[in-house]
């Protein structure tokens, strides 16, 4: 199963109910919500207050990307808000087991995010109890950025060790993606995508560019099962 998210960053943040209406009409699967501190990267973005507002407009489970300096902090806030999939970065925490118990004792479902420069290596030990592991595709901080093609043999090998291991652990790749490169990605091994600027900036409107992501992926799932 392979599970499309529209990241609202690229959203009109003055209307973001309606933009995310847009994106569940398109068939959106997860509604990715980035969260932004300033310090772990150079921009700022939403805190829980926002991401509570969202969850009250939308049936979307909300995937909150938390690129933030000691994520343990806000974890709490953030489960309360209504997040159903939070991530991490590997480079913010000095004690990823702990936090990574601390989002799923609250039933809520974990993962951890790598940046372009971080190897697999980095979730090897963690690898069974993750929920997810979001590889960056761009380094973080901003929409509408080129996707780096060398995430596609990290992805190759997270697949590989995920598959030797036998755990279930889900592959979300997030940055640069769009209508060319969506294919590639979901061959690498990825089963969850994020698509910002594809979708709120596409000129035929963010329903039917969720739309196409969703068929495009629906297509490559038929291969994969006729093969
Ligand atoms: C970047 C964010 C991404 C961003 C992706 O730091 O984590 O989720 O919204 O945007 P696009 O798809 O435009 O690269
Ligand atoms: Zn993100």
């Amino acid at each position: 199963m392979i599970s499309i998210a529209p990241s609202i960053l690229s959203a009109d943040f003055a209307h973001l109910a309606g933009e995310i209406e847009k994106v569940e009409q398109g068939g959106a699967d997860l509604l990715h919500v980035d969260v932004m501190d300033g310090r772990f990267v150079p921009n700022l973005t939403i805190g829980p207050a926002v991401v509570s507002a969202i969850h009250k407009v939308t049936r979307l489970p909300l995937d909150v990307h938390l690129m933030i300096e000691e994520p343990s902090r806000y974890i709490d806030d953030f489960v309360r808000a209504g997040a159903s999939w939070i991530s991490i970065h590997a480079e913010a925490d000095r004690h990823l087991h702990r936090t990574i118990k601390q989002i799923q004792e609250q039933g809520v479902r974990a993962g951890v995010a790598l940046n372009p420069a971080t190897p697999v290596q980095a979730v090897e030990e963690i690898l069974p109890e993750l929920d997810y592991v979001l590889i960056m595709s761009v380094n973080p901080g901003f929409g509408g950025q080129q996707f780096i093609r060398r995430a596609l043999g990290k992805i190759r090998r997270l697949r590989a060790m995920v598959a030797s291991s036998g755990y279930r652990t889900r592959i979300e790749v997030d940055g640069g993606i769009g209508f060319s490169n969506l294919t590639e990605v979901l061959d690498a091994g990825a089963d969850m995508v994020v698509a910002g600027s594809a979708v709120f900036n596409s000129p035929h409107g963010a329903t039917e560019a969720t739309r196409e992501l969703r068929q495009i992926a629906q297509r490559f799932s038929q291969v994969l099962q006729a093969t």
